[in-house]
C-alpha cells in the first residue's frame, strides 16, 4: 500500500494516534508571540481540523486540506456552523497543484515530517513557498530525531533534514525544540520551525 493510501486507510480504521482535542500550544503561542494577525491561512494535512477550526475562530480565513476525504468530513462536522466559513479541500500534496501566492500563513502539524525522502520534503517546501505571498510564513511542527522512537510515534527528523529541504525557499526565523501539544502525559519531542518565504 502506498504511503498516501495508508493514511486514507488509517482514518477508515481509526488508527490515528495523532488525533487530539485542543489546539496545539505551539501554534497558539506562535500566533500570540509573533503577533500574527488574522490572514489567509492554509493547513495541509489538517486531519480532524482542530487547529484549522481554532484559526477560523480567531478570524483567520482558513483553507483546510487533507488527502483523506473522511478526515475532512469529520473535521467539517467538528467545525459546526463555522464550517461554512472555511474552505475544505481533499488533495494529495505531492501530486496536486497549489494556488500561486494565495496564502499569508501555512501551518502544518506532523505533515512535512511524514515524507521520508529529501526529494519529497524539498518538493513540499517548494510548493508551499509557491503558494505563499511575499513575506509569507510557514510554521511546521515535526517529529524530532532526538526524541524517543516508538512504533506508533511520529517519524523522527533531524534538524538537517528540515534545513536542507526548506533553506532554498525559506529563511528560517526560529528552529526550536518543543513537544507536541496534546493530551498525552509524555508528548513526543518535536521541532518547531517558523520560516519566512525567501524573496
Ligand atoms: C500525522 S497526521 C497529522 C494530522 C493533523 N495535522 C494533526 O496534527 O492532528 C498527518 C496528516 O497528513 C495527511 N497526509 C499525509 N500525506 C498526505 C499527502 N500526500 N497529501 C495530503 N495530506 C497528506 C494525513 O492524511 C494526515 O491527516
Amino acid at each position: 500500500m502506498s504511503e498516501e493510501n495508508r493514511f486514507i486507510d488509517r482514518y477508515r480504521t481509526g488508527n490515528t494516534p495523532w488525533a487530539h482535542t485542543h489546539p496545539d500550544f505551539n501554534l497558539t503561542e506562535t500566533i500570540k508571540q509573533r503577533q500574527i494577525e488574522p490572514c489567509k491561512v492554509f493547513e495541509p494535512g489538517c486531519g480532524l481540523g482542530v487547529e484549522s477550526i481554532w484559526l477560523a475562530q480567531q478570524g483567520f480565513e482558513v483553507t483546510a486540506s487533507d488527502i483523506s476525504g473522511l478526515a475532512i468530513e469529520k473535521a467539517h462536522e467538528l467545525a459546526g456552523p463555522l464550517a461554512k466559513k472555511m474552505k475544505w479541500v481533499v488533495m494529495d500534496l505531492m501530486t496536486d497543484d497549489l494556488p500561486e501566492e494565495e496564502y499569508d500563513f501555512v501551518f502544518d502539524r506532523g505533515v512535512f515530517h511524514t515524507f521520508d525522502t529529501h526529494p519529497e520534503r524539498s518538493l513540499l517546501a517548494r510548493k508551499l513557498a509557491f503558494s505563499l505571498r511575499e513575506n509569507g510564513l510557514w510554521l511546521s511542527l515535526a517529529g524530532n530525531k532526538d526524541g524517543v522512537a516508538e512504533r506508533t510515534g511520529p517519524p523522527l527528523r533531524t534538524a538537517s533534514d528540515i534545513v536542507l529541504a526548506v533553506d532554498p525557499y525559506f529563511e528560517i526565523i526560529s528552529l526550536e525544540v518543543s513537544v507536541f501539544g496534546n493530551e498525552e502525559a509524555n508528548p513526543h519531542k518535536i521541532w518547531r520551525c517558523l520560516m519566512k518565504k525567501r524573496k
